[in-house]
């Protein structure tokens, strides 16, 4: 007999990795403009000049970590090569959720000489830290590119982008040189800097599109190429993805994680090859996923409530009056052993909330003879997502 693993053999997975968030393409397809405008931008470090400040616009997943890394990546061999190049040191920063102190500490530890004790995180100021940062830019020359990356994340962009590249100018550094490249998904960054930022700055400007189905297609043929066994998914699955991805969100990202999805799922079902269908299951799941993390966004009692008209829609007595899914809410309150809100009046608001957010259907009808009118619920989605989350929250509050 073998053992538990035993009767696991090929996958459809060649390489899964090159599916997933960290992986570098080692090609950039489809954006040949931008990497174009790059390459101009920064032209000068190859002689020894000031580099270029960059500031890259676009929405999430449309390649601009993905692009950023592979300019960087041949302007560092191209300078490797070069005698008359300056050394170039590229430091790398997600900016998410940092402050400027933060940001400035991480980029003073990646330049420290080995062996040497880390910044201290308290006790010193901003001010320090760029001090400090300064000497070791100075300590070591050449050319040093910033790339704070998601910097519409940074607390306070402002400070930093005024003084870092001003340093040079401002005497604060004189062997070494800096160029700032800022990388954004909001169009709108640049109009919240200051005006003595955006004057300071003078950067160029890149941005880069969503991607079309197309332009997706081409991306996700060579990943699945890399990623896939050959004849383990159809090229209509490919495009089907693509189309998808292109329709919602034009974002790279989205494509691929639906192809991997889809591989999944086929893997799952022991089924030798990613078709359509599989693509669209994916998509089912995800879209999924996005509805359970909105319902356990909401407060209990608006989950109990949702719950109840979820409730109703199962039996078949939807749309339903207010006052008949406060009978349904108690009972289900009471099922979660919780207290129940009393009013009416309260309910109501619930309702129109988890309206307003889309979980629900409203219709307005009228009285009849006696004038006036009140609003009928329906629920706006599968009943067994909001019964799985509760579930799953209920459980979790009894541990
Ligand atoms: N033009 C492209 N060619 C190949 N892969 C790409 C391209 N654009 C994006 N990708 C891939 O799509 C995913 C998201 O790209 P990323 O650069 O992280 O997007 P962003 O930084 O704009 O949010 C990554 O896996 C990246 O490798
Ligand atoms: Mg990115």
């Amino acid at each position: 007999m073998g053992g538990l693993f035993s009767d696991v053999t090929d996958t459809i997975f060649l390489d899964k990795e090159v599916l997933e968030e960290e992986y570098q393409p080692d090609e950039i397809l489809e954006r040949e403009e931008e990497v174009e405008e790059y390459k101009s931008a920064f032209k000068d470090v190859l002689f020894g000049r000031n580099p270029s400040n960059v500031m890259l616009y676009g929405k999430a997943g449309v390649g601009k970590t993905a692009v950023t890394r592979y300019v960087l990546d041949e302007l560092q061999t191209e300078t490797d090569q070069r005698e008359a190049a300056d050394d170039l040191y590229v430091h790398r920063h997600n900016c998410n959720g940092d402050t400027m102190f933060s940001a400035v500490r991480t980029l003073v530890n990646g330049l420290l000489p080995k062996g040497s004790a880390s910044f201290p995180k308290k006790g010193l100021s901003t001010a320090d830290a760029l001090e400090e940062f300064y000497s070791q830019l100075d300590r070591l020359g050449g050319t040093h590119l910033v790339v704070l990356d998601e910097i519409d994340h940074l607390q306070d962009a402002n400070e930093l982008l005024y003084e870092l590249p001003r340093a040079r100018a401002n005497d604060h550094i004189e062997a070494a040189r800096i160029g700032v490249i800022g990388i954004s998904n909001n169009y709108t960054f640049r109009q919240r800097l200051s005006a003595k930022v955006q004057d300071a700055l003078k950067e160029e400007e890149i941005s880069f599109s969503t991607y079309d189905a197309n332009e997706l297609r081409a991306i996700l043929h060579d990943r699945a190429e890399k990623a896939l066994s050959d004849d383990s998914y159809s090229n209509s699955a490919i495009a089907k993805a693509a189309a998808v991805a292109g329709r919602d969100t034009g974002s790279a990202r989205q494509a691929i994680d639906l192809l991997r999805k889809g591989a999944e799922i086929a893997e799952g079902n022991d089924e030798p090859m990613v078709e359509d269908d599989h693509i669209g299951l994916a998509r089912e799941a995800v879209k999924r996923g996005r509805l359970q993390d909105k319902i356990e966004d909401q407060s209990l009692h608006a989950r109990l409530v949702l719950e109840a008209v979820a409730q109703l829609d199962h039996v078949g007595e939807t749309p339903a009056r207010s006052k008949e899914i406060m009978q349904m809410y108690r009972r289900v309150a009471a099922k979660r052993a919780e207290e129940p809100l009393t009013t009416l009046k309260s309910i109501q608001n619930h309702l129109s909330d988890l309206y307003m957010l889309g979980f629900l259907l409203r219709r307005e009808e009228n009285e009849g003879r006696k004038g006036g009118s009140y609003h009928e619920y329906d629920l706006d989605m599968d009943p067994d997502v909001v019964f799985e989350v509760c579930d799953e929250l209920d459980e979790e509050d009894a541990v």
